[in-house]
């Protein structure tokens, strides 16, 4: 049993939702990455729920260089709103909700992010989170004078030594610093300020921050990385763990190692919370839920499943091979060997055709998918939950805003009449919603 009284949901918010092809569907806007009324109704919607947070996930560049490929998707980061300006935004059109976006630590400086994710916390009163990444896309490098993407033990580094830097800079006022005292003429009391003085490998900043502290004291941080690394970083810096997960035996794996390495850097097992992706299909039956997934695989794009298929199996062209026929012999790959070979087997054992093994690939990408009921849906995310595979979910809509609304009106009231999830904020920060105390300075 977990020591926690109710998981953690958030609302990972991909434009058009996190299927491949669910831009192609008649109720969702194709324009959502740039539609603020689309934005604003999912973070009602998700402060409805009473989630803990909504998550905008970022990328700096296309991902990729083959525009005919990229021409025929909307999950490639084409064309989306920046993240950090969109929350302040949705700050003002929601109350309590959390308001969590990604940060690269590879292609930003510290004091940046720093003054940027303070000012959202200020603007919303406590309700703000960043995730820090090391930048999945590597055509990132290509927008910020690099020839290629830096390796990953170096951005690990970096994205260490980024994080004290940003904290470092929370920290450079004290909470009573700010006087502003207009009969004494003293505006804030210069004994409450310390500069930061920061020298290390990657970062030089004298700080401080031009900024009071926040009402968080420090704003959440996530972290999504799942190497050891990655794995490391989160022990030491996050608050929250994003990972994918198949099986609730790898995910407790998972959270288990995770958890031990934050009491490793003096955390408790608390302060570090995971939350697993999950890629709902809801319906008031099953049919209905199967409906539902069934409508979309219909609308993924040959060339899209094509290319997603042949990335997969370590960029083998397929372009010739007759889609409901069999998979041809793969030759042995360089950058992808041990999926290349599930996928062939996978293949070869369940004789799926071309068009077969697509459709399995593109929808949840890596992230548990669940296709059921309210019942059903809850009775696996109990279990995980319960069994101590993860302290909370990432919830991944298929499509937007329709499968956020499936989830906040069936599976959310089938939680909380469980006693699994909240009925109300208790607290009105992100922090209080996480549980987490507010850290002194
Ligand atoms: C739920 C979730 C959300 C993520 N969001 C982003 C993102 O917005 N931008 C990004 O570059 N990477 C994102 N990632 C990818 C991770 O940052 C990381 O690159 C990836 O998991 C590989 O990490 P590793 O190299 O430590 O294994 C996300 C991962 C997960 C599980």
């Amino acid at each position: 049993m977990t020591e926690r009284a109710h998981m953690r949901l958030g609302a990972f918010l991909y434009p058009t939702g996190y299927h491949v092809a669910a831009w192609r569907h008649p109720d969702v806007p194709a324009d959502a990455g740039v539609n603020i009324s689309h934005y604003t109704e999912l973070a009602r919607t998700a402060e409805r729920g009473r989630f803990d947070f909504l998550f905008l996930p970022d990328s700096s560049a296309l991902r990729g260089t083959d525009m005919e490929a990229l021409s025929r998707t909307a999950i490639r980061y084409v064309a989306q709103f920046e993240p950090l300006t969109l929350l302040g935004a949705l700050s003002a059109a929601t109350e309590r909700i959390g308001l969590t976006a990604t940060v690269s630590s590879t292609y930003t400086e510290p004091y940046h992010a720093a003054r940027m994710i303070a000012s959202l916390d200020h603007i919303s009163a406590g309700r703000a989170g960043w995730n820090l990444v090391t930048s999945q896309n590597p055509y990132e490098a290509y927008n910020f004078g690099l020839t290629e993407h830096p390796e990953h033990g170096a951005r690990y580094a970096r994205a260490e030594e980024y994080a004290q830097v940003v904290k470092g800079l929370w920290d450079t006022w004290s909470d009573e610093a700010w006087v502003r005292d207009k009969e004494a003429g003293q505006f804030f009391d210069p004994d409450g300020v310390r500069p930061l003085g920061h020298r290390g490998d990657h970062f030089t900043v004298r700080g401080p921050l031009n900024m009071p502290r926040t009402p968080q004291g420090h704003p959440v941080t996530i972290q999504a990385g799942s190497s050891g690394p990655g794995r490391e970083l989160a022990a030491a810096t996050a608050d929250v763990v994003f990972t994918a997960q198949q099986s609730v035996a790898g995910a407790q794996a998972f959270t288990a190692d995770v958890k031990a390495r934050a009491e490793k850097h003096g955390r408790s097992r608390e302060s570090v919370q995971v939350m697993t992706g999950i890629f709902p299909f809801v319906g008031r039956t099953m049919a209905e839920a199967e409906d539902k997934f069934e409508c979309l695989q219909d609308l993924i794009d040959p060339q899209v499943g094509l290319s997603l298929l042949s990335s997969e199996l370590g960029h083998v062209d397929l372009s010739g091979y007759d889609l409901d026929g069999p998979l041809p012999e793969i030759p042995p790959s360089n950058s992808g060997k041990s999926r290349s070979e599930l996928l062939a087997k996978m293949a070869a054992e369940e004789g799926l055709s071309i068009r077969q093994l697509y459709k399995r690939v593109a929808g949840s990408r890596g992230h548990r998918q669940v296709v059921g009921t309210a019942e059903s849906v809850a009775d696996e995310l109990a279990d995980w939950f319960r069994s101590g595979a993860a302290d909370g979910f990432i919830v991944m809509p298929p499509q937007l805003p329709s499968s956020l609304a499936d989830f906040t009106d069936l599976v959310v009231p089938e939680l909380q009449r469980r006693g699994l999830f909240r009925t109300e904020y208790e607290g009105t920060t992100l922090r209080d919603h996480l549980g987490l105390g507010r850290p002194a300075r």
